[in-house]
């Protein structure tokens, strides 16, 4: 693996920058902000909510929806505590922890640099830990009234869970053959104990993840495969392909199930970090609820006849990391001709929160502008704004990523003509209001 310093091009946006626009515009806030917020939990404001469903249902739509072999659910966050047991989870989810004597912080063994030191930097060398100690990252609840072990249930840790213990229910719903797979998306919860840099590790987040299951002899030709469908989900998002990488887990690295993994990384403001994992999980998870269940998890191969567990590989996206690159990764503080400099998220339109800015050059014009913008807004998530100047309009728009602004003015009144201004050229263009969707339409589908 390539150390951060090596990298081959470094981002020009600092995450200050990045995290400052995210506050001010209302993309993500800390959660409780006027208590003074608490460590590693995220709001996500008018304009987050919209990037982020935009970028959910995307994933939905290729992953679920486009396909004939995959099918959708949305399982309770809380399972039976044995789906936890027979995962390993309660056993094994745990990171090994250390105490620097020093600031009394606790931090993860894998965090501390080459020579040791405490990441705070207020304490000093190696010397100054406790020994690591293992640190389970399940988040516990109690159910009920009673608060004795029996009552102990866990938030999920990962969304797949509820896929292996709902497969037989859903395969036979569906009427689903192997190879297929089950997808949802949802919230998932980890006792991190050193949440950092923004969303990127938080302890509530957001994943939506594939269990494609398949004969156990398939697995690499569907890893290979599953691999190659994410890559160009990113490529399609808009991701700029100098700043993703694959990079495969050396056999320490490996997750308790896992007998393969390939993690897509994204070049942060603060180095490579993995946004998500293809993973080979091999029969893991379904032998193993089938053992802790009692119930007969395999099945039939219809040609040879033979019975067998079926084997899963899986993809599992970080929701939230991936908004956050998709930020880092549109932002620029660009340069005019004009010596000024405009702050602009080159948004993918596809993920972009508002598809399409209406403003009218005057407000005695409102009238007839408002009535495009309703006309659009059937369609797509549109803004209107009649107030302040023009320029000024424009740049708060690219700001939050708008890929077009439509600006009818006193000309519009005759001509029935309005004025489109593309974010990223900053190019206008004179088109007719009867043709106004279809145009926008095929902008906003370009690359798609
Ligand atoms: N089911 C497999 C699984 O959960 P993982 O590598 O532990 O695998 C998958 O997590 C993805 O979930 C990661 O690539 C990352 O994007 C996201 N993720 C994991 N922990 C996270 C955290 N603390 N904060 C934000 N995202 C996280």
């Amino acid at each position: 693996m390539k150390s951060e310093a090596e990298t081959s091009s470094t981002p020009t946006v600092g995450m200050e920058d990045l995290v400052s626009l995210c506050a001010r515009r209302g993309f993500i806030f800390q959660s409780s902000e006027i208590y003074g917020g608490i460590n590693g939990f995220w709001d996500y404001g008018p304009l987050g909510v919209e990037l982020k469903n935009n970028l959910k249902e995307f994933w939905w739509q290729r992953t679920v929806r486009d396909r004939e072999d995959v099918e959708g659910i949305d399982s309770a966050i809380i399972a039976h505590p044995r789906t936890w047991e027979a995962s390993g989870h309660v056993e094994h989810f745990a990171d090994p922890m250390v105490d620097c004597r020093a600031c009394k912080r606790r931090f993860r063994a894998d965090q501390l640099d080459e020579a040791g030191h405490c990441p705070s930097r207020q304490g000093s060398s190696e010397h100054d830990f406790t020994e690591p100690r293992s640190f389970n990252l399940m988040l516990r609840t109690q159910i009920g009234a009673s608060e004795d072990a029996a009552s102990t249930a866990y938030l999920r840790a990962e969304t797949c869970g509820s896929i292996f213990t709902d497969f037989k229910r859903v395969r036979d719903a569906s009427r689903q053959k192997i190879p297929f797979g089950i997808a949802q998306i949802g919230k998932a919860f980890r006792n991190e104990i050193n949440p950092r840099n923004f969303t990127f590790r938080s302890r509530e987040f957001e994943q939506a993840e594939l269990e494609f299951f398949c004969h156990p002899s398939q697995t690499e030709k569907w890893f290979e495969y599953w691999l190659e469908r994410r890559l160009c989900f990113h490529r399609e998002i808009g991701f700029d392909e100098r700043r993703l990488r694959t990079r495969s887990h050396g056999a320490d690295e490996l997750a308790h199930y896992c007998k393969q993994a390939v993690d897509l990384e994204f070049l942060f403001p603060f180095g490579w970090k993995e946004i998500e994992g293809i993973h080979d999980r091999g029969s893991f998870d379904l032998t193993q609820h089938s053992e802790f269940s009692g119930k007969e998890l395999s099945v039939m191969d219809e040609a040879t006849k033979e019975r067998f567990v079926p084997a899963v590989v899986e993809t599992s996206a970080g929701v939230d990391r991936t908004a956050l690159a998709l930020l880092a990764n549109a932002y620029e503080e660009e340069r005019l001709e004009d010596g000024e400099t405009r702050t602009v998220l080159h948004l993918h339109p596809v993920v972009a929160p508002i598809k399409v800015a209406v403003l009218p050059l005057s407000k005695k014009i409102g009238e007839p502008a408002r009535k495009i913008a309703a006309e659009l807004r059937r369609r797509w998530n549109v803004f209107y704004d009649e107030s302040g100047n023009i320029g000024r309009r424009y740049r708060r728009q690219d700001e939050i990523g708008t890929p077009f602004c439509i600006t009818y003015d006193f000309q519009s009144e005759t001509d029935s003509q309005v004025t489109v201004r593309e974010r990223d050229s900053m190019k206008q263009e004179r088109v007719a209001e009867s043709g106004l969707e279809a145009y926008i339409k095929s902008r906003l589908e370009e690359g798609l």
